[in-house]
């Protein structure tokens, strides 16, 4: 029996899950570490904290499956992507915390290069847009803010990575120095077209080309985990960014076929085969994990707060003590009553893409109840999926038959018939919703051949609920209008 294990270092937590070759799930480890908030608008990792809680629940998770190191064919990373880490090389000491993909503080760089005439180039270079979002300019700011950087950058004594390279620097103890084409693709750096560093768009942001990891295809050869880390040394095999992973995991890897992931934020990648395609309406162009020697592109429609919505209900509001309550509550009330809820907390991403945005609730009445804002608040993560659809629709020039899901918020029943409801097709939900996870164990058992091609992109996803959509056209459409004009107000509200 061969087994993989997959490393899932996510926004909120790291997990390790052990995969046996038939793809089922065999042991899993999940741990919390602290978000760091240092002002509004600002959002931090310690990079130590990623690395130990990765490193520990692999550990457990080989524990709980029984399994010792040299069980594990192959280890698979995948990762909350964007997020940014610069470290010494000589010690492997990070030089500040992580910038996290959600943080802000670059939204006026991105509005000078706006300004400067410099998104249109960006855009057809990189496939994405001048947002705050993406890499590039969150290591420009750790240049330029932590003192002595720049220079020491320009000496080449220091690194950049993605929390992929960050863990894979870790994992080798300093061997390896690398990334994977779909978390290149999200820095703001690294040209589609040509699969490499762009030089002019390095020199807009200032950044020495001596920072940058070496990329690889998403199934390749990325060093050796040292026998420190789990008792003997382990090959890693596999790389790919949280979100390209979980649409390879949901055997996506034809042009046409579409997944939601439901987390943190929501992410909803197509497939469009082997050359890139643009957007005209708001949509990212990205790499897709890359199994073979053949490139890979997907559109990507980003939300920045889906699943977080509801921790904010929890932790902000304090209108529910657990997550898991919030499908009680919002079937209390059988609608929101006219109440709008535009979670713009950290601004928008696709397809509108506004840094300077705020949330909002609309239509509150002396009725509105703790349930009808619960109720507002699912309806705001399904609104925001269905304007991807929209807009994928429209970039791809077909129209969607059924949408596959997956991440931790599926398993709220009447988030996926909202879903469907607004969307108009039926929601697929599949048994195994480690899609991410399971994602990264292919890829890395692709390349340790422990799978086949066809074998790690077939049958993997079995369907355990559809949904149908139940309400009629004419009151989806109804509803999304006034989602719309609720987004349109808080459009720009700290400009
Ligand atoms: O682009 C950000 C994304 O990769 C984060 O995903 O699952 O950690 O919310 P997640």
């Amino acid at each position: 029996m061969a087994y993989l294990l997959a490393l899932d270092q996510g926004t909120t937590s790291s997990r390790a899950i052990v995969f046996d070759h038939a793809g089922a799930l065999v042991a899993m480890a999940q741990q919390e570490f602290a978000q760091i908030y240092p002002q509004a608008g600002w959002v931090e990792h310690d990079p130590e904290a990623i690395w130990q809680t990765q490193l520990e629940t692999g550990r457990q998770a080989l524990a709980k499956a029984g399994l010792s190191a040299g069980d594990i064919s192959a280890i698979g990373i995948t990762n909350q992507r964007e997020t940014t880490v610069v470290w010494e090389r000589s010690t492997g000491r990070p030089i500040h915390n992580a910038i996290v993909w959600q943080d802000r503080r670059t939204a006026d760089t991105c509005e000078q290069l706006k300004q400067a005439g410099l998104e249109s180039e960006f855009k057809a270079r990189t496939g994405l847009v001048l947002d705050p979002y993406f890499s590039g300019t969150k290591l420009a700011w750790l240049l330029d803010e932590v003192p002595g950087a720049r220079s020491r950058a320009e000496r080449g004594e220091l690194a950049f990575g993605t929390i992929d390279s960050w863990l894979m620097w870790c994992l080798t103890d300093g061997a390896v120095h690398a990334t994977d084409v779909s978390n290149a693709s999200r820095t703001l750096m690294f040209n589609i077209h040509t699969r490499s560093w762009d030089d002019e768009l390095l020199a807009h942001l200032r950044v020495p080309r001596g920072l940058l990891p070496e990329v690889r295809p998403s199934a390749a050869d990325f060093g050796v985990a040292t026998s420190d880390c789990f008792g003997a040394p382990i090959r890693i095999c596999g790389v790919a960014g949280d979100q390209q992973a979980a649409l390879f995991g949901q055997g996506c890897v034809a042009p046409g076929m579409i997944k939601n992931t439901y987390g943190t934020g929501c992410f909803m990648l197509m497939h469009t085969g082997a050359r890139p395609t643009a957007s005209r309406n708001g949509l990212l162009t990205t790499a897709a994990a890359q199994p073979d020697a053949q490139p890979a592109f997907a559109l990507e429609g980003s939300v920045f707060v889906g699943g977080a919505v509801v921790q904010w209900l929890r932790d902000g509001l304090g209108i529910i003590r657990s997550a898991g309550e919030v499908e009680a509550l919002a079937r209390s009330v059988p609608d929101s009553q006219g109440v709008v809820l535009v979670p713009a907390f950290v601004g928008l991403g696709s397809p509108y893409w506004d840094p300077f945005a705020r949330g909002g609730m609309f239509g509150i009445t002396r009725g509105t109840s703790r349930g009808h804002i619960a109720r507002a608040a699912l309806e705001s993560i399904a609104f925001q999926s269905a304007e991807l659809v929209a807009a994928m629709e429209s970039d791809a020039g077909l129209a969607i038959e059924a949408l596959r899901v997956d991440g931790g918020a599926t398993a709220n029943d009447l988030l996926m018939q909202i879903q469907a409801d607004l969307l108009g097709v039926p929601v697929l939900r599949p048994k195994v919703t480690e899609t991410t996870a399971l994602g990264a164990a292919l890829l890395a058992g692709l390349n340790a051949g422990v799978w086949d091609h066809a074998s790690a992109t077939d049958g993997q996803t079995q369907v355990e609920r559809v949904f149908e959509p139940e309400l009629s056209r004419d009151e989806a459409a109804s509803r999304l209008s006034a989602w719309r004009a609720a987004v349109r107000r808080t459009r720009g509200w700290l400009q």
